[in-house]
């Protein structure tokens, strides 16, 4: 019952909100209404605008989880009123935090164990943003301890990064030395990575995995060659691993694969929450090896909400529930939990990439074996349709598999991606595989055409 309720001459009778007045009248769109509405005929307005939205069950090109079980679903309701900054005020959503920045740091062998600093985020680009600032300012705090020349900074990656490091060389006007993917080379390995670096580099950015295709960036081999030039008397780069989706997989499936802080010169490494973490949007994670790989400066101390409250983080504000959700989810699923949907979603898309390479039009670039996720494209001797038809042709029944160019070598390579998450069945991989297989066979028999193939088939083709 709203609070300050008034009846009056113009109150609307509680009727199916369909046939009230508001339904029949433009609902303004960019001007905020002179008068109110029924909550229940604001929740139809908006829910029906929703309704052009994509499914998200659908959505295989996000990484972000789409599926959470109900008590899950529960507790985040429970906890939508908890500012996740107000730690004085909520100390045990604080705690909450603090113990999931444990779970990681341990999964991620820390050697500090569960004293390595870290913190959530609001995804795994800030993540990737408070890395990135460590790596630069300690890169700063040495060359000045030094007496040398602090204005050109640089950050060698792949090219194939995410966007999110493009934005941080950006805003902190850090030079970005993206190592373009080559023919049968889709990310960044050792020698590549060893040869951008020179004294103003501030650190190395290894993925787990590529955003592009869902493989592993070999973070031990560009450690080793780090290593190597180091030795050679280069300078000491430090690595950053961007494992937003693999720092929730690798540990769980491919246990033996050494990445994380087992690779000394791996300083920092940030994750998503939101996605493999298997937490609605947005909670991200980073850790640091040891408090000296943040540098202290970029840690602000608040008195403001009570106490003493360390906080290091883009955002001031930002939602509790997901760090709830994400705790829950460690207690529900335990270790073996979330080995299992890991597995889960490995073999569907292992699966799938088998059966989408024996339809004939597709190569593989990736088959899901590292992340849940591969891309494929067309293969070269198919000439009578592309990868977007093909993802506008699936669309039309509702999936939404993304198709994009390569990036600088490989701009003239188009691929399609599909991401495999928890909630995707078996089941649910073959009629995609249906659709794909009819929807491959319609362009087959009308090739090099832009008449939607109902009308062909309807004979209205010119
Ligand atoms: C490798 C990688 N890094 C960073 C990001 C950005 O993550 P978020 O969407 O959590 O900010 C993504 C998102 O897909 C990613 O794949």
């Amino acid at each position: 019952m709203p609070l300050h309720k008034r009846i009056d001459e113009d109150a609307e009778i509680e009727v199916n909100p369909m046939c009230i007045r508001e339904m029949s009248a433009e609902v303004p769109r960019f001007r905020i209404p002179p008068r109110g509405m029924l909550p229940s005929t604001a929740l139809q307005v908006v829910r029906d605008e929703l309704i052009l939205d994509g499914n998200a069950r659908l959505n295989l090109a996000t990484f972000v989880t789409t599926w959470m079980e109900p008590e899950a679903e529960r507790l985040m309701a429970e906890c939508f009123d908890k500012n996740m900054i107000d730690k004085d005020e909520y100390p045990q959503t604080a705690e909450l935090e603090r113990r999931c920045v444990n779970i990681l740091s341990n999964l991620w062998h820390a050697p500090d164990g569960s004293d390595a600093p870290g913190c959530s985020t609001t995804g795994s680009s800030e993540g990737c943003m408070l890395g990135g600032m460590a790596l630069l300012w300690r890169w700063r705090a040495r060359r000045r301890a030094a007496g040398l020349d602090v204005s050109k900074p640089n950050l060698v990656m792949g090219a194939n990064v995410q966007v999110c490091w493009k934005k941080f060389c950006r805003y902190w006007q850090v030079e970005p030395r993206l190592v373009p993917m080559e023919p049968g080379r889709l990310h960044l390995r050792g020698a590549e990575a060893a040869a951008q670096c020179d004294e103003n580099t501030i650190g190395v950015v290894a993925i787990m995995g590529s955003t592009m295709d869902g493989s592993y960036e070999p973070v031990a081999g560009i450690s080793a060659a780090l290593d190597q030039l180091a030795a050679s008397g280069g300078p000491d780069v430090q690595v950053h691993v961007d494992a937003a989706s693999g720092g929730f997989v690798a540990p769980f499936i491919q246990p033996g694969l050494v990445w994380d802080f087992r690779v000394p010169r791996v300083a920092s490494i940030n994750a998503s929450g939101h996605k493999y973490g298997l937490v609605y949007p947005g909670v991200g994670w980073i850790v640091w090896r040891d408090s000296g790989s943040l540098p202290e400066d970029l840690v602000f101390r608040v008195n403001y909400l009570g106490g003493d409250m360390p906080t290091f983080a883009l955002n001031f504000s930002r939602p509790g529930a997901q760090v709830a959700a994400q705790y829950y989810n460690f207690l529900r699923l335990g270790f073996e939990g979330y080995r299992k949907v890991q597995q889960t979603c490995q073999d569907v898309a292992m699966y799938l990439s088998g059966e989408i390479a024996k339809i004939g039009a597709f190569e593989l670039l990736t088959d899901g074996s590292e992340l849940p996720v591969f891309a494929y494209k067309i293969r070269d001797d198919v000439t009578g349709y592309n990868v977007f038809d093909v993802s506008e042709r699936l669309r039309m029944r509702g999936w939404q598999v993304p198709a994009y160019t390569f990036p600088e070598n490989l701009t003239g390579t188009a691929v399609m991606r599909i991401v495999v998450r928890n909630g995707f069945s078996k089941d649910m991989a073959g009629m995609l595989l249906d659709d794909l297989r009819q929807q491959v066979a319609l362009l087959d028999a009308h090739p090099h055409s832009h008449v939607p193939l109902a009308a062909q088939r309807a004979g209205f083709a010119h």
